[in-house]
């Protein structure tokens, strides 16, 4: 059984070096997107303080669909035209927003998020899909943030398409 631990008391950094060799050893061996998105979800959701959602939509040709989550129940599809994931998957760049309501067209799936941050998924000039994860604090994501959670993203698309 892998044991998941709180990472709280550590400083970003550490916090993101830990979670990135969790995730390698939760994926090792499995290719499966579903099954690893599901796991690192989990993963960040346990590991790291004050959120309130972290999961993925994938983009299906035309639109994001939502894939495996923790938090409460989400939007099911997102146009690539709203919201934060939508800004993310559109622009290919990583979206961090540090109050929610100041984002025209943010779309609130729970009311508790105040700040988000949102990682486009892009293999080989193709869009996977996007990683979000929701805070309930405002400010809650800096630039450290957005350079770990790039880094898993890197470490689940290699999980499921190989190590370019
Ligand atoms: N807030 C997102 C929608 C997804 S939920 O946060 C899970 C957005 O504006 O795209």
């Amino acid at each position: 059984m892998f044991d998941t631990l709180s990472l709280t008391h550590l400083p970003k950094a550490e916090q993101y070096q830990q979670l990135a060799e969790q995730a390698r050893v939760l994926m090792v061996g499995e290719t499966d997107r579903i099954a690893n998105a599901a796991n690192l979800s989990a993963l960040v959701m346990h590991a790291l303080p004050d959120l309130n959602w972290a999961g993925f939509y994938f983009y299906d040709g035309t639109e994001l669909v939502l894939g495996p989550f923790q938090g409460k129940p989400a939007c099911l599809r997102i146009q690539l035209e709203r919201g934060v994931c939508g800004a993310a998957a559109t622009s290919r760049q990583t979206q961090l927003v540090p109050d929610v309501h100041a984002f025209p067209g943010h779309i609130a799936c729970d009311a508790a998020s105040r700040s988000e941050i949102v990682v486009p998924l892009i293999r080989e000039g193709r869009l996977i899909g996007v990683w979000d994860v929701d805070s309930p604090i405002p400010a809650r994501f800096d630039v450290k943030d957005q350079s770990g959670m790039e880094t898993l993203c890197q470490i689940y698309l290699d999980s499921v398409f190989g190590i370019r």
